[in-house]
């Protein structure tokens, strides 16, 4: 089985083709065309460029993963697109419209991805070795980015349920909002975790929310208190602050996926999407998981499929036809509703 995925829901236009047998793959192209240079002036990214950068780079990215495939187009089976769980809007429909076209014009199924599952669920991929990791369910799921922050029970391939999520930012924007005080540049995770490196944790930043009693998250008040540190420490040490504003979220992020663990009691953890490329997260979650009783298998995906990538959406798809969840072109709508 080959399966063209489609990734568009942000600032990355992302294209792949994944040929499938039994629990290996083959990535026969897998090419993305990042905006961060035309975001990078604003801090963030501003979502009608967006829009206007995937209609320039989406057909040179298609070219380029047929070519790259060396596959005739003929052979694709399904067209893959990220139709759901939030995203902007604008870039979203860029991507909808040419999974629709392809499909229309090869006469072949679309299987409609929900972003923030393929985040999760692109962990399966084992890229080293070609093979669907056997990760056993029920899984917790960090699932942190730009745009989101959940804790999710995963039952089934297809079976999400939120338990816990950010009531304000999400983890990866507080990163980026930090980075863009400190004029850093975006996007803000790479950045500060290569300051914080070289850096001390000793401000005493605070942890909302850690203590609540639910499994929900709130990091705006965080990055407020970042930008009255600044206001008022005028000869700051940039390494310091990007050190302990890390520890913070990853003490947050942490505390929190551990206490959901303890009381799920799952079988697997994984962390998913950009925020789990921060080294200093996985450091913590792995020290912190020795320390509990419970013993479960902590995964966190390949380096390639932590930010946005049409990989994951690929591997989700895959999932996803074998539940026969495959559509027309004729029935796919947009869907911008952040939700799992
Ligand atoms: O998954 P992603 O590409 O996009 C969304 O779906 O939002 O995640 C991008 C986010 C950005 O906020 C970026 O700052 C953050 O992931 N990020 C990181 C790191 N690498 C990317 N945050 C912390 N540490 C990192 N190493
Ligand atoms: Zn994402």
């Amino acid at each position: 089985m080959i399966i063209l995925s489609i990734e568009t829901t942000c600032d990355d236009t992302a294209i792949a083709i994944v040929k499938y047998s039994n629990n290996n793959f083959k990535i026969l192209s897998n090419v993305l065309s990042s905006q961060i240079k035309e975001h990078n002036a604003f801090g963030g990214v501003v979502p009608e460029l967006a829009s206007r950068c995937h209609i320039q780079n989406s057909i040179p990215v298609l070219d380029k993963a047929l070519k790259n495939s060396k596959i005739s187009q003929k052979n694709i089976d399904y067209i893959a697109i990220t139709n759901k769980g939030g995203g902007l809007i604008g870039s979203q429909i860029v991507g909808v419209e040419m999974a629709k076209t392809i499909s229309f014009i090869l006469n072949k199924n679309i299987v409609q991805v929900n972003h923030i599952r393929a985040h999760s669920l692109a962990v399966f991929m084992d890229t080293e070795n070609n093979r669907i990791r056997d990760i056993k369910f029920p899984i917790i799921s960090l699932t942190a980015s730009g745009g989101h922050t959940f804790i999710v029970l995963i039952k089934d391939f297809d079976n999400f349920k939120v338990i816990g999520r950010t009531i304000d930012d999400a983890s990866g924007e507080a990163f980026d909002k930090v980075a863009k005080m400190l004029n850093l540049g975006y996007p803000g995770g790479p950045i500060i975790s290569k300051y914080a490196k070289k850096g001390k944790n000793i401000i005493d930043f605070p942890r909302p929310m850690i203590n609540s009693s639910n499994f929900d998250f709130s990091f705006s008040g965080l990055k407020t208190s970042v930008l009255y540190y600044l206001r008022d420490n005028k000869n700051y040490n940039i390494e310091n602050v990007c050190c302990s504003f890390q520890e913070a979220v990853c003490d947050i992020l942490t505390y929190k996926t551990i206490k959901a663990v303890k009381k799920y009691k799952p079988k697997s953890l994984i962390i998913a999407g950009g925020v789990s490329a921060n080294i200093r997260l996985k450091e913590l979650m792995k020290e912190r998981l020795n320390n509990i009783e419970q013993k479960i298998c902590f995964y966190h995906p390949d380096k390639l499929l932590t930010t946005d990538n049409a990989l994951m959406v690929n591997i989700n798809a895959y999932f996803l036809i074998q539940n026969k969840k495959i559509d027309n072109w004729k029935n796919i709508k947009s869907n911008s509703l952040r939700s799992i």
